[in-house]
């Protein structure tokens, strides 16, 4: 058996994949990103991936969330545009504000704290057909995939998914051991032709040609809610800017933990927040 493509993201590689700002650049440079996230009681993972997603340098961003997020949203990140939800609590993916559709925008990320309503499903199974652009998808968004896997088959060439282990398990099926996860996941970016990051202590970017990074920045500091909803915006941003989707998931998950670490050094592990992570993320 051949031995299998194995790497590891090294800081000058990192550092290497990071485009240079053109001084003649304006916001359309950066794309404009469509966030989907929230419901009723997780307003914040909006508020936390819009936040990552300005300070990875998007150039307009855009927030859909349900109606009882419109104020947050607007008070919280006035650097957002936001368009209300038709539906009070969930995503319903219909609005009254904006009629631009998610498909006339640079890229689309969705998943940060949405739930599993019927409503959010719906949105869900009418849009995946009209997106053509890789997009990032995340927590709920990939929970309402593991339950209808008819869908996985019209997930944009490109697409960034990422699992924690719980949710890469509902895509997939449980697994005995490490070399049986690592097995899977290979497969399942092949078959789907997608950009898989396998969140974790050491999280696994799985490419559509089967190859795995492995990287290595990031601490238990990490481990508190929220931080994931942060990559979500940091990921989202760098396909706004119109980077590859295999260069903006091991970029993007190095550059996460890397404000992890930054935070670890000079505030500690213990108390971090996912705002704290936010932050960090000019400086990575
Ligand atoms: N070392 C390095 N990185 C870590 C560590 C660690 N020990 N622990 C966690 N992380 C990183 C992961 O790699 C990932 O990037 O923190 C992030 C955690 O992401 P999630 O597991 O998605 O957590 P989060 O989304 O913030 O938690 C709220 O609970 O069930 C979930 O997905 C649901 O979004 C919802 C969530
Ligand atoms: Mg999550």
């Amino acid at each position: 058996k051949a031995p299998t493509p194995y790497y590891y993201t090294r800081p000058d590689e990192a550092r290497l994949l990071l485009h240079k700002r053109d001084r003649y650049a304006h916001k359309g440079t950066f794309g404009h990103a469509l966030l989907l996230a929230g419901s009723y009681g997780k307003i914040g993972a909006a508020v936390l991936s819009a936040r990552a997603c300005l300070r990875s340098g998007v150039g307009l961003l855009t927030v859909q969330v349900p109606g009882c997020g419109y104020p947050v949203l607007q008070t919280a990140v006035p650097e957002a545009m936001c368009r209300p939800d038709t539906h009070e609590h969930v995503l319903s993916g219909t609005t009254e504000v904006e009629t631009t559709s998610p498909a006339d925008f640079t890229t689309v990320g969705i998943g940060p704290g949405i739930g599993k309503a019927s409503e959010t499903l719906a949105m869900l199974k009418a849009l995946l057909p009209t997106l053509t652009k890789p997009m990032v998808i995340d927590a709920d968004a990939l929970n309402l995939l593991g339950e209808n896997r008819e869908l996985l088959d019209q997930l944009p060439a490109g697409s960034i998914l990422t699992p924690h282990p719980k949710e890469f398990e509902r895509l997939t099926a449980p697994w005995q051991n490490d070399y049986e996860k690592l097995d899977r996941l290979r497969e399942f970016a092949r078959k789907y032709r997608v950009v898989v990051v396998l969140k974790g202590a050491h999280t696994a970017v799985a490419t559509p040609e089967g190859d795995i990074h492995f990287n290595a920045t990031g601490n238990p500091g990490l481990s508190t809610g929220g931080t994931g909803d942060v990559l979500t915006g940091v990921l989202t941003a760098l396909l706004a800017q119109r980077y590859d989707p295999v260069e903006a998931a091991v970029l993007g998950v190095y550059a996460h933990g890397l404000a992890g670490d930054q935070v670890a050094e000079q505030r500690g592990q213990i108390g971090m927040t996912a705002t704290d992570v936010v932050d960090a993320l000019r400086w990575a």
